[in-house]
């Protein structure tokens, strides 16, 4: 597979086409789900592949409602969605040592590192290529220049190289949500009461209006630093 060439002929792509390349050109691939309105990925895949492979960190500090919508996509869409738990002793030692919220002293990095970052270095071992709903219109200070497809550096290895598609990397979500009502996908409950982006309960909170989605989120830090390290390849300087 000439990746290059891929990328080039992906830029610009609607969602569909690059969904249909992706599952194309790599049998080994899933689409990592966050419980937001990234289930459009999921309903459009499973019109190309009902089988297609779909998996969700489960940090554990996932809002209730998450955790409900979760089991509505599973249902819905017939989907062996697959919860990928952090390492019980890892998570242990940091509430033992630090209580269950030092993000808010310390910084999300150390837990986002245990709860999100490895069980996804554990997941991507053994796939060549996932997908992921990140958009360009999401953060200005870090996924503006966001491709559609891009080599994975922080989880890819010299043995194993690990390619990443953005399939709705150019989507706004004025299109996302006219997707969602169009095809009657369901969304979480969350999005009813305020919340745009949907991460973990302790680091998410509903935002104003005019606000943009990425202030509702670690909202205690510095905008050029909100990647928790799914996605670090987006700072630059990382
Ligand atoms: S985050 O890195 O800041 O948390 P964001 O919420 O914007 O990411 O979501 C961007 C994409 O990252 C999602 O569309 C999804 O592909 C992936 N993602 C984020 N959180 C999760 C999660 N808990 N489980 C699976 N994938 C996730
Ligand atoms: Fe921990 Fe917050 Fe990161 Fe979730 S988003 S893993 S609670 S720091």
């Amino acid at each position: 597979m000439n990746f290059k060439r891929l990328a080039k002929e992906l830029e610009g792509q609607e969602p569909e086409e690059i969904l249909r390349q992706a599952l194309e050109t790599f049998p080994k691939i899933a689409i990592s789900f966050s419980g937001a309105e990234d289930v459009v990925l999921v309903d459009m895949a499973t019109r190309i592949n009902p089988k297609v492979a779909v998996f969700s960190l489960d940090t554990g500090r996932l809002h209730p409602e998450t955790y409900r919508y979760f089991e509505a996509v599973r249902e819905h869409y017939g989907l062996k969605l697959e919860l990928l738990s952090p390492d019980a002793v890892a998570v242990e030692t940091l509430v033992r040592n630090k209580g269950l919220f030092s993000f808010y002293q310390d910084g999300h990095q150390e837990c986002c590192a245990i709860r999100k970052v490895a069980p996804l270095r554990r997941k991507l071992a053994h796939v060549d290529a996932w997908i992921t709903g990140q958009r360009r219109d999401q953060s200005l200070g870090t996924r503006a220049a966001l491709p559609e497809v891009q080599e994975d550096r922080a989880f890819s290895t010299a043995e194993h190289p690990v390619i990443k598609f953005n399939p709705l990397a150019n989507w706004s979500s004025a299109r996302l949500w006219e997707y969602i009502h169009e095809h009657d996908v369901p969304f979480n409950d969350l999005h009813a009461r305020g919340f745009i982006s949907i991460g973990c309960e302790p680091c998410t909170r509903p935002t104003l209006p005019n606000q943009h989605e990425r202030e509702g989120r670690w909202w205690w830090e510095d905008e050029a630093k909100k990647e928790c390290g799914l996605h670090q390849g987006n700072v630059k300087g990382t």
